[in-house]
């Protein structure tokens, strides 16, 4: 593991970034193109360790997939004609890929094991597992099949009424997946509306679907057809420079190329609830995905509230948001967020012990967390917990910290932001 030591000395931010492709929509464009008939490519494709553990699997399936940079083209006669992985199947710290894969391979006719790195094997899979084994799925896992690894045996599925007792889009996803290849009408409802990329996808590949307010209708026995997909830039990643350029003086950012996607926009209402300078430029609709400009400029801000059905819209993007109310006037109180802590990490826990080494007034609660503001910070030795999220948080932490920060494993960033320290620089302003 690298440690990394951050000693920026308090410098401005001004310069224009692009934005590289979102995770989600990058781990379904492959897993699509490889359930897909034909030649799917794949542009803007986000080449992080998670996404190329997605390539990973689907390349032990017998699929031709062959990566240019941000370019991928996936060769695939179908579903069906999948070779059963003569090696297991290795997810990585990837929770998306793990999940969907356990969807996806339960409808296949093919026999496969899944294990992902130590986080994964503490990550709770029952929620994808029980309601797939109720549409007939056959795993065998640890404790009954809540964690890896999970031996799946492909075999005929039945469609299900399925009312989900989380917000989460990898378990509604994994259904939707496994309800392709099942008989008859799947329908599936949420409690809060998550991120629907999944949806858009299978609309994009051919598929018919219904959404209706929080009710999903899905028939099985569609066949995908292969077809060209444009990855929208992450808005999870740009959070990181919205908050930056929000919180340190004397900023102005430009991010391009962002994923607009109504599911994902929470942090931007955040931004503009706190008073934040940010600007929203929507600029084109491709692959069925909104994209578009954002701009940013250092902000004086208020505390704010965060809770209810804004949560899903913005569940990877509390551990910076929660860096954002450290320098907030005021209370804000961050609740209905107890998914995070079955994240990469327990991401409560997580972020209150590192943040409040900075110097944070804040404390946990059941569901959340509470930040009193604005407080300056100051540099420590912070834990990433193997959390890319955690790494990046304490990285804009150091920005406008007294003294350096120390983080302990900057490698975990490329989970899901590779060049995010190279962006980084090239945007602080050395004058
Ligand atoms: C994701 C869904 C979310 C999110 C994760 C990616 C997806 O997880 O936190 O980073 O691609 O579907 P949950 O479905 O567990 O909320």
């Amino acid at each position: 593991m690298l440690s990394k030591v951050l000693n920026y000395g308090q410098p401005s931010l001004k310069g224009t970034l692009q934005i590289p492709g979102d995770k989600s929509v990058s781990h379904r464009s492959i897993m699509f193109g490889a359930i897909a008939k034909g030649t799917t490519t794949v542009e803007g494709f986000l080449q992080s360790d998670d996404c190329l553990a997605t390539i990973d699997c689907f390349s032990k399936l017998g699929i031709d997939i062959s990566v240019d940079g941000e370019n991928v083209k996936i060769i695939s006669e179908g579903i069906n004609a999948w070779n059963e992985p003569k090696e297991i199947l290795y997810t990585g710290n990837s929770g998306t890929t793990t999940r969907l894969m356990l969807g996806i391979l339960a409808g296949s006719n093919v026999s496969s094991v899944l294990i992902g790195d130590d986080s994964i094997q503490k990550r709770p899979m029952k929620r994808v597992t029980e309601p797939l084994k109720q549409m007939g799925a056959n795993f065998i896992g640890r404790e009954n099949a809540q964690y890896t690894p999970i031996a799946v045996e492909g075999t005929k599925l039945q469609s299900m009424n399925y009312k989900m007792p989380v917000a989460s889009a990898q378990v509604k996803s994994a259904i939707l997946l496994a309800a392709l290849q099942a008989e008859g009408e799947t329908v599936v409802t949420e409690v809060e509306t998550s991120r629907d990329h999944t949806e858009k996808m299978l609309q994009h590949f051919g598929a018919e679907i219904t959404v209706e307010d929080k009710t999903i209708r899905l028939t099985g026995g569609q066949e995908l057809t292969g077809t060209h997909v444009v990855v929208p830039g992450d808005i999870s990643s740009a959070a990181f420079f919205l908050v930056a350029g929000a919180i340190v003086p004397n900023s102005t950012l430009t991010l391009k190329n962002v994923g607009l996607n109504p599911t994902r926009t929470g942090i931007i209402e955040v931004l503009e609830k706190m008073g934040a300078n940010i600007k929203t430029e929507f600029d084109s609709y491709k692959s069925h995905e909104e994209m578009g400009t954002l701009m940013v400029e250092s902000s004086s801000l208020k505390s704010t509230e965060i809770g209810g059905e804004i949560i899903p819209k913005l569940i990877d993007e509390i551990p910076i948001i929660a860096l954002l109310a450290t320098q907030a006037h005021g209370t804000t109180i961050i609740k209905d967020a107890e998914e995070l802590k079955v994240k990469e990490t327990n991401r409560i826990d997580a972020v209150v012990n590192e943040l409040k080494k900075l110097g944070a007034n804040i404390i946990s609660t059941e569901d959340g967390m509470i930040i009193e503001g604005p407080t300056p910070l100051q540099g420590a030795e912070i834990k990433t917990y193997g959390d890319h999220r955690i790494g990046m948080m304490a990285a804009i932490a150091s920005l406008i910290t007294s003294s350096p920060v120390t983080i302990d494993n900057a490698e975990c960033i490329s989970v899901s932001y590779p060049n995010f320290f190279e962006q980084l620089n090239s945007v602080i302003d050395k004058v």
